[in-house]
């Protein structure tokens, strides 16, 4: 009897381990109808994502992950497993753009996914897609930056570099991070004061971590943390909606545009996309700008003579006004050349984490490989670092972008808020508060603080902090 037992149990083991063996294998050596690009799928589950996710200092501009991937495959396309996906990854240009145009449709790891929900506008159908690239824009775009947002970026900031110099410092990225957070409360729910705002808040700071994580949602985890953390908010923000469409008083600009849409007959918007799009909109302001804001702070604070023209420019535009206690006007802001060409230089040299990220429905051909069908493309902008399209790359020169087209932020050689159909929709927004950050900044004697260290992640990692030491005095 026992030896039976003993058989079975080492028959059921072997069967485990060649199931196990099989496993790995298939893991190892995923199959495609064409050719994949060369590549490995690193260890099971895991793949090679820690070496991808390896903070390195902001001076080197290309990840050691990718130089040992370059050099090792000879290959500007490879493929990898990333947070528990298989990936794609791209640093060719035109394969980025190509890929960029081909889909429309934003897609992200499941663990992003799950971050933003599931039934998020930004990813769901191309026509619901479209329709909140639309409504944002009108909120964000050009238009709507100089009707509705210039003029209170500018107070909240001018009040945030004021307090810094009367305290003798600040922390910028933190700054940027309230000042996103209170225009976001006062544009949408037209107050910043409340309870449910406040609590609200506390909820987004939640979100004040790494997004890119893997996708298991199991208590203990960043990402079961995340999606709790989302699902309060999410509930806060419908109920406040709701309370403010009945009383239809105190709206802000942005909830004015959604209820009116929610008006129109045969409208694609219902309360619960609205909430989801307000949530993802304030979670990217709040990821992206307030790191790439640190970064231009210490790109310039590293280059005296950008600081110096920086001073330059800004003591001229307040020279110029007529009355010295009004704010920052649009015409002021587009007449900023020189800061123009700091920011389109520190999105060039910032810019070093993907910045195409799809999922295509079905096989892509890339040459002479094929972007299998439900595979993760992540399109990496490194051609910003290319000796042919750019003199000297690795040095931080806004002067490079004198006389040419200051404005574009897309194009095959220049992709920091990536191209296509889902080319970044605050990319305008985005660029507003690091010029009128500059502007304010300007006014004063500013340093960095010694310890700031900036470090490339998948986003932009501050372990010190981002403090500038400000004095009343101006120049
Ligand atoms: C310097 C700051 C920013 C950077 C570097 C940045 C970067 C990007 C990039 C690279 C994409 C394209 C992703 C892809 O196609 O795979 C994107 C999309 C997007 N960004 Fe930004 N972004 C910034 C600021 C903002 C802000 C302030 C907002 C808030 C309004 C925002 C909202 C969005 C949205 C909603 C999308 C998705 C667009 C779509 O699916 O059509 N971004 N961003």
């Amino acid at each position: 009897m026992s030896e039976i037992y003993v058989l079975a149990l080492s028959v059921v083991f072997s069967l485990i381990v060649v199931k196990l063996c099989h496993w790995v294998y298939q893991w190892s050596n995923p199959k495609c109808k064409g050719k994949l690009p060369p590549g490995s799928m690193g260890f099971p589950i895991i793949g090679e994502t820690f070496e991808f996710m390896t903070p390195f200092d902001i001076s080197l501009v290309v990840s050691p992950y990718l130089k040992k991937r370059i050099s090792r495959y000879g290959s500007k396309v490879f493929r990898t497993s990333l947070f528990g996906a298989k990936v794609i990854v791209s640093i060719d240009p035109d394969v980025n753009m190509e890929i960029a145009k081909a889909s429309s449709q934003l897609r992200a790891t499941e663990s992003v996914t799950r971050i933003f929900g599931e039934n998020n506008p930004f990813l769901q159908s191309k026509e619901i897609h479209k329709y909140v690239r639309n409504l944002t824009s009108r909120f964000v775009g050009p238009e709507g930056l100089k009707t509705r947002l210039i003029h209170d970026i500018d107070n909240l900031l001018r009040n945030d570099v004021e307090n810094g110099a009367r305290n003798g410092s600040f922390d910028v990225r933190e700054a940027t991070i309230k000042m996103v957070g209170e225009l976001i409360a006062k544009k949408i729910m037209g107050e910043t004061e409340s309870e449910a705002v406040k609590e609200l808040g506390l909820c987004w700071s939640a979100f004040r971590t790494s997004w890119f994580q893997f996708s298991y949602n199991i208590p203990g985890t960043t990402v079961y943390r995340l999606v709790k953390a989302r699902r309060k908010a999410a509930k806060l923000l419908k109920a406040l909606i709701l309370k403010k469409k009945a009383s239809k008083e105190g709206l802000g600009d942005f909830l004015d545009i959604i209820f009116d849409e929610m008006e129109k007959d045969g409208t694609a918007l219902d309360i619960d996309k609205a909430v989801n799009l307000i949530f993802v909109f304030f979670i990217l302001s709040q990821e992206t700008t307030p790191g790439v804001q640190g970064a231009v702070v210490k790109l310039v604070a590293d280059h005296p003579s950008v600081m110096e023209e920086l001073q330059r420019e800004h003591e001229a535009i307040v020279q110029n006004r007529a009355d010295k206690d009004t704010g920052v006007t649009w015409e002021e802001y587009k007449s900023m050349t020189f800061t123009h060409m700091v920011i389109k230089e520190s999105l060039r040299f910032t810019s070093t984490q993907p910045t195409v990220h799809r999922i295509p429905d079905q096989d892509v051909q890339i040459g002479d490989y094929t972007l299998p069908a439900g595979w993760l493309f992540f399109g990496i902008p490194q051609v910003h670092f290319d000796e042919e399209k750019y003199d000297d790359p690795l040095t931080f020169n806004p002067w490079r972008w004198q006389g040419k087209d200051i404005n574009s932020t897309v194009s095959r050689e220049y992709m920091p808020f990536g191209a296509g159909g889902t080319h970044c929709v605050g990319s305008e927004f985005a660029k507003l508060i690091i010029a009128i950050l500059l502007h304010h900044l300007s006014r004063f004697r500013w340093s960095l603080d010694p310890k700031t260290e900036v470090l490339r992640r998948y986003t932009l990692v501050f372990p010190a902090g981002c403090v500038v030491h400000i004095s009343k005095e101006s120049e």
